[in-house]
């Protein structure tokens, strides 16, 4: 009678492994779903990166070439700047598309890092699709603190955070749009927070944005960004992410112990 006992336990605990061993299979297959998915938005905000540099490079040896053209004189410092001007410009796209390389790639091993490195990088991807719509980006920095984790994905959180304010903004035609991010720390624990002005998150219960492919009003909204940021954030960084709305828009979260 007594086995029976411990044998129904042991099948319950070897089931529970089982099931939620299955779970994290499914997390892991709609993170890399979620990944493809913003593939393409990536792919958009390269080339909003790179149009205004390509323009820029063009014009770089117009005034050097109308000279030679016209066949007046040209001095070697005009060249060594255009070159310099040049240089700087590749710089600034090899960069980008390092960025980019590195939010495709998968963190193999939680590392220590700044936060600010984060947010720079991401702001190489983000800025020029946000200066076309005027979106203004603030970022408030009390502190630089670092964190161990997963870098790339922190990243990851970042940017779906705010596309999302950036979709809403545009959506709703917001004057004087802005996106502000706040990084602090408190006790034990890094917080890193985003407002923005667009009006706040329409659903109700919120916290139903955290679903698994739960979008609202959007007409290519795959609803996997927010999923996978709590996943990033609760599970990976054993963090937390919270949701909510504030003064004319809506306000998120990010709550990261230190170590
Ligand atoms: N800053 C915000 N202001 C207002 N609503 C928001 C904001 N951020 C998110 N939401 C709401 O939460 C929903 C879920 O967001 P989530 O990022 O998970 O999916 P999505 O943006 O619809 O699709 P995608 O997977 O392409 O990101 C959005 O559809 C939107 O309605
Ligand atoms: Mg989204």
């Amino acid at each position: 009678m007594r086995q029976t006992k411990i044998d129904d336990f042991l099948e319950l605990e070897r089931r529970i492994e089982e099931e939620v061993n299955r779970s994290r299979e499914k997390d892991k297959i709609l993170f890399q779903q979620a990944k493809l998915a913003s593939l393409g938005e990536m792919i958009g905000n390269i080339s909003h990166q790179w149009r205004q540099p390509l323009m820029e490079m063009n014009s770089i040896f117009l005034p050097i070439e109308a000279k030679i053209t016209l066949g007046q004189s040209l001095e070697n410092s005009e060249i060594l700047e255009a070159i310099e001007k040049l240089n700087s410009i590749t710089k600034f796209m090899s960069d980008t598309i390092d960025d980019f390389r590195d939010f495709f790639l998968n963190d193999k091993e939680k590392t220590r890092f700044k936060i600010l490195e984060q947010i720079n990088s991401i702001i190489n991807i983000v800025s020029t699709g946000l200066k076309t719509y005027n979106i203004k980006l603030d970022i408030i920095m009390k502190k630089n603190p670092e964190i161990v984790g997963y870098k790339n994905e922190f990243s990851q959180v970042l940017i779906n955070i705010i596309n999302n304010a950036k979709d809403e903004l545009i959506s709703r035609k917001i004057e004087n749009p802005y996106i502000k991010i706040s990084v602090f720390e408190e006790n034990d624990f890094v917080i890193v927070t985003f407002e923005d002005n667009a009006g706040g998150i329409r659903v109700n219960p919120l916290d139903m944005i955290f679903e698994p492919f739960f979008t609202f009003e959007k007409k290519n909204g795959s609803g996997i960004g927010l999923f996978m940021s709590k996943l990033i954030v609760e599970k990976n960084m054993q963090g937390k992410l919270k949701a909510y709305n504030k003064n004319d828009g809506a306000f998120f979260e990010m709550k990261i112990p230190k170590e």
